[in-house]
């Protein structure tokens, strides 16, 4: 019985250690692996939606399936296979690259720094930073929060930033299957994630926009 306690101990220790929340610039993810937030409440991965076979790159809640995820990367762009990777190109930006090497998603960074990392934080937002600096305060180069999908977590901004001018917006899944942008919402409300019912808000349609 205590060799079993302490072999369960181990493990766990193992598991701990094994799950990373980064991603270096020397460092990549592929399909079958994820990155998993310091206290374990966010994973970053690929997954497929429903009934779907298309490969999406997400974060979800590290305790329900994938196909909750809570945000999408390369929604309008699936991979078809399991050939995905992210990893931090030359220039430093994250790239999503296909099986013959093609960008399909990237973040968008503001500025291009020697030593970027990607971290997934227990907020759920995935950022990128300068590793070279050590403030953990200093503002983040790219973060998935600027770029909702159809969820807003607790801590994420909604609306138009008035320092850089970004809008940030949610747009529902086309089908519990599909993540591609369907409705487009603008600020108003909290809330438009799958399941939950719509509140308030302005709605455009796609091609209105
Ligand atoms: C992903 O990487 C791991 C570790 O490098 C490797 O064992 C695994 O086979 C890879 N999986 C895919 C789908 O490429
Ligand atoms: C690689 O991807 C691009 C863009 O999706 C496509 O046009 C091209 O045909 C692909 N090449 C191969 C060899 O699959
Ligand atoms: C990054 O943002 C700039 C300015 O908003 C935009 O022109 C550019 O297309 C974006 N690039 C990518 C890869 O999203
Ligand atoms: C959304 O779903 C509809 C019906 O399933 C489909 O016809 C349409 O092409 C989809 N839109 C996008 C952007 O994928």
């Amino acid at each position: 019985m205590e060799c079993y306690t302490i072999l369960l101990f181990c493990l766990t220790l193992l598991n701990n250690i094994a799950a990373r929340d980064t991603i270096t610039s020397l460092q990549s993810i592929n399909d079958s692996e994820t990155i998993v937030s310091a206290s374990e409440i966010f994973a970053l991965g690929f997954f497929s939606p429903h009934n779907s076979e298309n490969r999406y790159l997400g974060i979800w809640y590290q305790k329900f399936p994938a196909e909750t995820a809570v945000w999408v990367a390369n929604r309008d762009n699936p991979l078809t296979d399991s050939s995905g990777v992210l990893k931090f190109s030359e220039n430093g930006i994250l790239v999503l690259l296909n099986h013959n090497n093609s960008v399909i998603w990237s973040s968008n960074t503001t500025r291009l720094v020697q030593n970027p990392i990607a971290k997934l934080l227990d907020s759920g937002n995935f950022i990128v930073q300068d590793s070279s600096k050590s403030d953990p305060n200093e503002e983040f180069l790219w973060q998935s929060f600027d770029y909702p999908s159809d969820s807003i977590l607790p801590g994420q901004k909604f609306g138009r930033n008035l320092i850089t001018g970004l809008n940030r917006y949610l747009t529902s899944w086309n089908s519990s299957d599909d993540p591609s942008h369907d409705i487009v919402m603008h600020s108003a409300t909290k809330f438009i994630a799958r399941h939950s019912d719509l509140m308030a808000g302005v709605l455009a349609v796609k091609g209105e926009r």
